[in-house]
């Protein structure tokens, strides 16, 4: 396609900043089966994982992709990212092992057979990358971040000039009316790295926030993956471990599709219903660390400052048939 015609001011770009992790590549699988966005770049995060094992977890996954899709999925470069949070704090992995695997991907790698070759990697940081398709893809840009928003958060202090005209930034975080799953107080991925979030959710810039309030809804049975060819068998796998840890901790049969709600929203916004109010973050090291203070009182007056789109409601049955759509692309779903 070539720039600057007429077309290609119509192509919708998405970058995705990842730690994967299970639900990540579930995502991710999503989102490139679906032609509403054009993926130019992949960023990862410590989170589920290390920085190290989410880079190499989202090369080895984006490879995979390609070799099972039909049309023809650009060779998406994934960029390294943030070893730790912006105060220098790490996560503990010990509960993280539990629900994604040792290694982040459940047990698909076990085959070795999946391991036909690495996506494109760089040495390029993510959050330079960050920067870079925010100044040249602009208004036509979704930012979608599935994993802590270290990358986005050391983006925006390089050049918080260069967000301005970016379209959307989607966070799969936090929690507005709910318990968090890392503390009573505080979601993964804002408990990660608190100031970030804070950053990012007091930039004024185009935010929604996707949190436990409606992903927790997100619920697919596992039946969904039996049988099939060899990309759902490798799904199966993938998704071992963390359907075992719903098993165990919920006595339930179904996984949460914490990000690829997020990726959903992005792709199809009417999927949720937002309030707008404004959105702190805790970032103290008490017992609230990582806790999203979400505004949702009646009288916060017409003009709040900052204010993020925060889902309150999803059509679940709507996103579920979204997101199995996708997957049935795929050669060796069926
Ligand atoms: O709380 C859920 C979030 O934390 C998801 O992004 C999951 O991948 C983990 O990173
Ligand atoms: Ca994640």
């Amino acid at each position: 396609m070539v720039a600057g015609t007429k077309c290609e001011s119509l192509v919708r770009y998405a970058l995705v900043d990842c730690d994967p992790g299970v639900d990540d590549a579930l995502a991710l699988t999503m989102g490139f089966a679906s032609p509403i966005f054009r993926y130019d770049a992949v960023t990862s995060v410590h989170g589920n994982v290390s920085a190290r094992l989410a880079y190499r977890n989202a090369r080895r996954f984006v490879s995979f992709l390609r070799d099972h899709l039909e049309s023809s999925v650009p060779d998406v470069p994934v960029y390294p990212g943030a070893t730790l949070a912006l105060d220098g704090s790490r996560m503990s992995r010990s509960e993280s092992r539990l629900i994604h695997g040792p290694e982040g991907m459940g047990a698909m790698f076990d085959d070795k057979r999946r391991l036909r070759r690495l996506g494109r990697g760089s040495s390029k940081p993510a959050w330079e990358v960050i920067v870079e398709q925010a100044a040249s893809r602009g208004s036509a840009l979704t930012i979608i971040t599935l994993g802590p928003l270290t990358n986005l958060a050391l983006a925006l202090r390089r050049a918080p000039g260069v967000f301005s005209r970016v379209k959307r930034i989607v966070v799969m975080g936090g929690a507005a009316r709910m318990p968090g799953n890392v503390t009573p107080a505080a979601e993964f991925n804002i408990y990660c790295d608190p100031l970030a979030a804070k950053e990012v959710f007091s930039s004024g810039l185009p935010v929604t926030m996707v949190g436990l309030d409606v992903t927790r809804r997100a619920l697919l049975h596992v039946d969904e993956f039996e049988g099939g060819g060899s990309f759902r068998a490798a799904l199966r796998d993938l998704i071992k471990v963390y359907a075992r840890f719903s098993r165990k901790r919920r006595d339930a049969g179904d996984i949460t599709l914490h990000d690829p709600l997020a990726l959903a929203v992005a792709m199809k916004p009417d999927l949720v219903k937002t309030v707008s109010c404004r959105v702190d973050v805790d970032t103290s090291k008490g017992i609230a660390r990582g806790m999203t203070l979400v505004d949702l009182r009646e009288n916060r007056g017409s003009r709040v400052k900052n204010p993020v789109d925060v889902a309150l409601d999803l059509d679940v049955k709507r996103f579920l048939t979204f997101f199995i759509s996708h997957l049935r692309k795929y050669r060796g779903w069926e």
